[in-house]
């Protein structure tokens, strides 16, 4: 921990009381000057922090920031966010995480930004985001598995980021196959996994996460198909602590995940949360569509559907893409 995330620890420790700069002095084996200094960044920052002399620091506040030391002082993980690099703007944490994994950036290196402006979605789509209302973030992961294996992550991801939604924004979401989260019926967040191979060895992944957290109004193009936790709940979320609860899913769900090499152990709590289990989808492939009924993914995360001749069948995420009946779900 950087002494001014262990400054802010410590003020956290005591919020709503003082703690003298003296004391800190000593805890931390920093000079007063020290002290001062990132007191006077972490005000900068936002946070709310009354000085009253003879008494000492008293932390009033938190902003709804992502900084590293905020994300250091709530992140309850062992292994995500043993590096964090966190930016105020970036062209995309996709392509960061990427940068930094060339660079060698170690497994569970976390990227996040408080604004992307070259944010990337799934089938070369953008992904859009307004300054300091959504969450961008992105994982370099390396893990020992066979490359064919490595789509499973997003859908260890999805139902990380679900039940991370569930904990921090008390709302129930669904997942839509393979990776889209859906609140009220329109997708609050989106994922896009990415990864580097040679031959059939996998270098590393980089699985990126979007969440449309305090997002207040959507341009009508995509009002009917999006929305953020703000607009369902009218309730702002703070969120650092949504990401430090995603992650901490994340790292529970990637166990289970690595111990068997497939989705076994995960696949019924994914099944729960599935928005069109058991019911009539369309198959796109290739802009050929089919009618199916949908029964959920195998242990491969593959989807499971039956045709109208009740022949049983898997499709594969990158092969095909699925529709509502009637629309987008
Ligand atoms: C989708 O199309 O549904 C996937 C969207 C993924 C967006 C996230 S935001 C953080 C990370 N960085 C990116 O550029 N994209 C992903």
């Amino acid at each position: 921990m950087s002494v001014k995330s262990e400054v802010l620890n410590e003020l956290k420790k005591h919020e709503n009381t003082y703690i003298s700069g003296q004391e800190l002095c000593q805890k931390l084996g920093v000079s007063r000057t020290a002290v001062w200094k990132h007191i006077k960044g972490l005000k900068k920052a936002g946070y709310e922090i009354e000085s009253v002399s003879n008494r000492g620091y008293c932390l009033k506040g938190t902003p709804d920031v992502l900084g590293k030391e905020e994300m250091m002082t709530e992140l309850e993980t062992t292994w995500i966010g043993s590096e964090i690099h966190y930016y105020d703007t970036i062209d995309s944490t996709n392509l960061e995480a990427k940068r930094l994994a060339e660079q060698g950036a170690p497994h569970g290196t976390l990227v996040v930004a408080d604004c992307q402006n070259q944010g990337r979605g799934r089938r070369g789509r953008a992904w859009t985001e307004q300054k300091g209302t959504g969450i961008a973030m992105s994982l370099v992961l390396r893990p020992e598995i066979p490359v064919e294996c490595s789509s499973m992550l997003t859908l260890v991801t999805a139902l990380a980021v679900a039940e991370g939604i569930k904990d921090a924004a008390k709302v129930d979401v669904q997942i839509k196959w393979p990776n889209d989260i859906i609140l009220h019926g329109k997708k609050v967040c989106g994922i896009l996994t990415e990864l580097s191979a040679q031959m059939d060895e996998l270098n590393y992944v980089i699985v990126g996460i979007g969440i449309n957290v305090n997002i207040e109004s959507f341009p009508e193009e995509v009002r009917d198909v999006a929305t953020s936790l703000f607009i369902e709940q009218r309730m702002k979320i703070n969120r650092c602590l949504l990401v430090c609860k995603v992650l901490k899913f994340f790292e529970d769900y990637y166990k289970e995940f690595v111990e068997t090499g497939d989705l076994s152990k995960v696949m019924d709590e994914y099944n729960e949360l599935l928005i069109h289990r058991n019911k009539p989808i369309t198959i796109v492939r290739q802009n050929q569509k089919q009618e199916v009924l949908s029964l959920g993914i195998d242990q491969k995360g593959e989807l499971m559907v039956e045709d109208a001749s009740h022949e049983v069948y898997t499709v594969i995420s990158g092969e095909v893409s699925i529709r509502g009946i009637l629309g987008y779900i």
